[in-house]
Parts: structure tokens; C-alpha cells; sequence
């Protein structure tokens, strides 16, 4: 009788042994922390799907990221073409066709904000070309927006300079998208007309002598 316990108790011990064991054996399998390990449905875990910039031997250059079809632009892009070059400055000045053409009606307080940030501190917040690191003599020649420092810019030459840059002013086309860049010009299209002391008629303030623009109102 005795013995049979004992018997027993030693069949209980070993199995609960080799269970736990087991249980150790297939868990510590799992080195890669990067795999769920054991798994009861793999296709719950193993995504078939790619990593984002994997490699892979899918595609001829071994990359998971693919360039878009030829031709093609993402939806919402704007493609700007006109050169990097002083030939491409001067189109712009006189090639109005990137202009959205709600240019003259959007509200220029939206750029507001957004001038304030990103060229206020150059520019000034009126457009009088004397921002804070001009007041303390970091950077020269920042001009003000009136029409008597700069005649002729247009909507369109200020998009090209907003996206190359221009003498000491770098390019600003990697830290504003499309919209945002064309709320901050139509900002600085009405600080360029109060700098003017003319009316904020929108666009046609653009290269208008004070005067010529005072008479057609009348
Ligand atoms: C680091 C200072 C700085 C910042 C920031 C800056 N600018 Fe300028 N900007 C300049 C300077 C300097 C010039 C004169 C460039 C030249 O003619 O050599 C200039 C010129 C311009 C001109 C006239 C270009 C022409 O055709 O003569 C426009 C328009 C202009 N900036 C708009 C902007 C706008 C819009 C922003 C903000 C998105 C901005 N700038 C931010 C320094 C700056």
C-alpha cells in the first residue's frame, strides 16, 4: 500500500518534470526576438506582407520600396519645373501659370500664422524687411516688400524664390507644402500693398507705381 503511493507520487513528479521541461525546451526555442515564437494559427503572426524599406528577393533591385509608375505624380503634389537658374527666375516673373487661380480671393490671414514662423524673423512681421536678425545685425540685405525695394516681383517670381531660395535666403520648399506656401505669398501680398500704401487688391497690386493704382480706383 505504502508502496503504491510512493509509486504514484514518483509517476506525478516525473511527469510534472518532463512537462515542464518540454514547456522550457519549446518556449527558449524562441531566440529571435523579432518572431512571436510558437505560435497556435501562424497566419494570425506571419504577416505575408513586407517590412517598410526591407530587402527582398521579389524585385529585380532587391528593394521592398518600389518608385512610383513613370509618368505618374502622388495625388495632392504639385510639380514645380520651372529651373533652378537665372533664366528660370526671370520665366517666372512673367509666367503667372503657376498662380492658383483663387490667388487674389483667398484670405491672406491664413498665411498669417504661418509667416510669422517661417520668414518674420528676416522679413519683419509688417514685410518692412526689418525681422529680428536683421535688428540685431545677423544678416543684411533683407529687403522689405514694397513695391519701390522690389518693382517687379510677382506672386509667381516669390513662389520661386520660396522654393530655391535667393542670395542669402535659402530655399523653403522642404519645410512648407503647396498650400502652405501660396497662403504665406498671399500674406505677403497684402503687407506688400500696406507697405505700398495702396489698397490689398489681391494679385494686380503686384508692380503698380502707388500712384497708377490710386488713379484707376478713382
Ligand atoms: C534668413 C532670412 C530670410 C528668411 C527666413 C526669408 N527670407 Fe526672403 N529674402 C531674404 C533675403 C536676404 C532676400 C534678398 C535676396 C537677394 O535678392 O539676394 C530675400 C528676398 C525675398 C523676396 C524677393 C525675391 C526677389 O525676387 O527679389 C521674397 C518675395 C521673399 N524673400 C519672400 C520670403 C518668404 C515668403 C519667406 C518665408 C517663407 C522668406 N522670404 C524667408 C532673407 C530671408
Amino acid at each position: 500500500m505504502r508502496n503504491s503511493i510512493a509509486m504514484k507520487m514518483s509517476t506525478v513528479i516525473r511527469n510534472t518534470i518532463a512537462v515542464t521541461a518540454l514547456a522550457i525546451g519549446v518556449t527558449s526555442c524562441n531566440n529571435d526576438k523579432s518572431t512571436p515564437g510558437y505560435t497556435y494559427m501562424d497566419d494570425m503572426y506571419v504577416s505575408p506582407s513586407l517590412e517598410a524599406y526591407d530587402q527582398t528577393d521579389l524585385f529585380e533591385n532587391g528593394m521592398e520600396a518600389r518608385l512610383p509608375a513613370e509618368g505618374t505624380i502622388p495625388r495632392g503634389y504639385h510639380p514645380y519645373e520651372v529651373p533652378n537658374t537665372a533664366e528660370g527666375y526671370a520665366r517666372s516673373k512673367s509666367d503667372n501659370s503657376v498662380v492658383p487661380a483663387n490667388f487674389a480671393s483667398m484670405d491672406p490671414a491664413e498665411g498669417e500664422e504661418l509667416y510669422n514662423i517661417f520668414c518674420a524673423h528676416c522679413h519683419g512681421t509688417k514685410g518692412d524687411g526689418n525681422g529680428v536678425l536683421v535688428e540685431n545685425e545677423k544678416i543684411l540685405g533683407v529687403p522689405g516688400y514694397d513695391n519701390t525695394r522690389l518693382p517687379d516681383i510677382t506672386p509667381a517670381s516669390a513662389y520661386h524664390v520660396v522654393m530655391y531660395g535667393k542670395g542669402v535666403m535659402g530655399s523653403h520648399a522642404s519645410q512648407i507644402n503647396y498650400e502652405e506656401r501660396w497662403k504665406i505669398i498671399r500674406y505677403v501680398w497684402m503687407l506688400r500693398a500696406e507697405q505700398s500704401g495702396i489698397p490689398d487688391i489681391g494679385e494686380s497690386v503686384a508692380n503698380e507705381a502707388p500712384e497708377a493704382v490710386v488713379a484707376d480706383e478713382e
